[in-house]
């Protein structure tokens, strides 16, 4: 027979199993909780004053509850053991080599906590994978542990994350649902209570296994297809004098279509949507289905347009010439209120700015300089290879990283706005176009100063998907 929860273990201390951990601590009093992971300077912040993440609302709920009922250790042995459920969370990356090289995923840390499992439990355990993953994946997990040499027993469970970053605490306290997959109905239940001890049990759902696996790499999809979606329309909007903004607005009013998700951008980025599409596609390669595969494939395609698009407008717009020209870019997050970069619009646009010979001036108020580095050099390698010296002369000679949008747009010929932080509407227009060389171009990668009349102003103002 399966009690109820008293003690977990997660493995995985990163942007989902942290913030979960943390809301399961906050929540349950009576549930022990411990987060792991092999990396002791991870481990160590989350420890520390300053967590490893930025998330509003975080640090109040970790700080609340730490070396209470939430531990943070790299002794992960002892916490599987004595954990009567172990949440896997760990990351699964796009493989960059061997079969399936730049779309499958990468399930080589999932495997390793599988075995270690194995290896050190004792009696029961319920195993619940919280990472995304491709469907079937708890088939190779079960029979991982079911060569456990120790006598133990698993129930093996799915319970995809649908966080969002930014926005992780508001969706952990009040989740749109929470899906729960399993094949043993106590072990569902029994992390049912869980979840029911602050969720309203109608947005607790389960399913089968293998239903709850595969729904979060759609999730994905959907919602980055629409993104895709509205973006192709951004392009013929440009081209029509139509506005974007007043299309998804009617569209979005159809209570079939809805209106999250609508908002014309730059590109999307963050560590999922690319990821978990490519995913899906070689999914349905694997399965036999190149039809299934292709369709999916066109919302990658359609973003990496997206992100190359803007670049073009702005070398068309600034005379055909951006060499030598100083651009200050504002955001480098994938979205406001997060300090992730992974996948940002802003490091491809920065990318072919570079490849023009512009000049960057980057400010953001939450990414650092290191950061910055380290995706463009990243972006500049071509997957493992060395990155050349011409690319990181270009880097190096090139690219400054500021600490307020003020000094980027001091002597800039534009503005490029790739993440909508709040405080760049605020900014003093009047004071930045006196700072600016003539004309003074913004191109708004994310809308976000369209309503300000900076034409107004006397910038020369684009955005994306209207034009005026
Ligand atoms: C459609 C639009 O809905 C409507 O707004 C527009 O004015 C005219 O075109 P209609 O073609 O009458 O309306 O029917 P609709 O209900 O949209 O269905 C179209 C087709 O899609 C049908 O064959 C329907 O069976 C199919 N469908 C619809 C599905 O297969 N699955 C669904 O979830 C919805
Ligand atoms: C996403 C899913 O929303 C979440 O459920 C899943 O668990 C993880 O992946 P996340 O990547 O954190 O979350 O951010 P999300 O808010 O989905 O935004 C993804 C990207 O799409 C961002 O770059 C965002 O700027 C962009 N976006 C989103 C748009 O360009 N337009 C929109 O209308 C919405
Ligand atoms: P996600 O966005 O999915 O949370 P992250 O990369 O932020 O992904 O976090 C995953 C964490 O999992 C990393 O901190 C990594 O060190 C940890 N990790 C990976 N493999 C293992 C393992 N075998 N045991 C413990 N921790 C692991």
């Amino acid at each position: 027979a399966i009690g109820p929860v008293k003690k977990i273990c997660c493995i995985g201390a990163g942007y989902v199993g942290g913030p979960t951990m943390a809301m399961i601590a906050h929540q349950c009093h009576d549930i022990e909780v411990k987060v792991v992971d092999i990396n002791a300077q991870r481990i160590a912040q989350w420890n520390s004053d300053e967590l490893p993440i930025y998330e509003p609302g975080l640090d109040e709920i970790v700080k609340g509850r730490r070396d209470q009922n939430l531990v943070f250790t790299t002794e992960v042995d002892e916490a599987i053991r004595d954990a009567d459920m172990i949440f896997i969370s760990v990351n699964t990356p796009t493989k960059t080599f061997g079969v399936g090289a730049g779309r499958a995923a990468n399930l080589e840390f999932i495997e390793k906590c599988a075995r270690k499992i194995a290896e050190v439990s004792i009696g029961h355990k319920i195993v619940v994978e919280k990472s995304t993953l491709p469907v079937r994946t708890a088939e190779a997990v079960k029979a991982i542990l079911a060569e456990a040499t120790s006598g133990a027993t698993f129930d093996v469970l799915s319970n995809p994350e649908f966080l969002a970053e930014g926005t992780a605490v508001d969706d952990l306290l009040a989740p749109d649902r929470v899906l729960i997959g399993g094949e043993s109905d106590a072990a569902v239940q029994a992390l049912v209570e869980v979840y029911a001890q602050w969720v309203p049990r109608e947005r607790l759902l389960t399913t089968n296994l293998w239903s709850s696996e595969l729904s979060k790499l759609t999730a994905n999809a959907f919602l980055a297809q629409r993104v895709s979606s509205i973006n192709s329309i951004s392009a013929l909007c440009e081209a029509t004098e139509a506005d974007v903004d007043e299309v998804a607005m009617a569209i979005g009013m159809d209570s079939r279509i809805g209106p999250k998700f609508l908002k014309a951008s730059v590109g999307f980025g963050g560590s999922c949507f690319q990821k978990d599409i490519l995913n899906l596609v070689y999914l349905c390669e694997y399965f036999g289905l190149p039809e299934v595969a292709d369709y999916w494939q066109q919302v990658v395609t359609m973003n990496d347009y997206q992100k190359r698009r803007f670049v073009h407008r702005m070398v068309r717009t600034m005379f055909n010439t951006v060499s030598d020209k100083k651009i200050a870019i504002w955001g480098f997050a994938f979205k406001k209120d997060t300090n992730d970069t992974r996948e940002s619009a802003a490091i491809y646009v920065c990318r072919d700015l570079l490849l023009e010979k512009a000049r960057l001036s980057i400010y953001d108020p939450q990414v650092t300089k290191a950061q910055v580095v380290a995706n463009l050099e990243a972006v500049f390698k071509n997957g493992d290879q060395e990155i050349s010296n011409v690319s990181r002369q270009l880097i190096e000679n090139n690219v400054e990283v500021v600490s307020d949008a003020e000094t980027a747009a001091t002597s800039a010929h534009a503005i490029a706005v790739l993440t909508e932080w709040d405080e760049f509407a605020t900014a003093d227009f009047e004071k930045i176009r006196e700072l600016m060389q003539k004309p003074a171009f913004v191109f708004d990668g994310r809308n976000t100063l369209k309503s300000l009349g900076l034409e107004k102003l006397g910038f020369d103002y684009q955005g994306i998907g209207f034009s005026r």
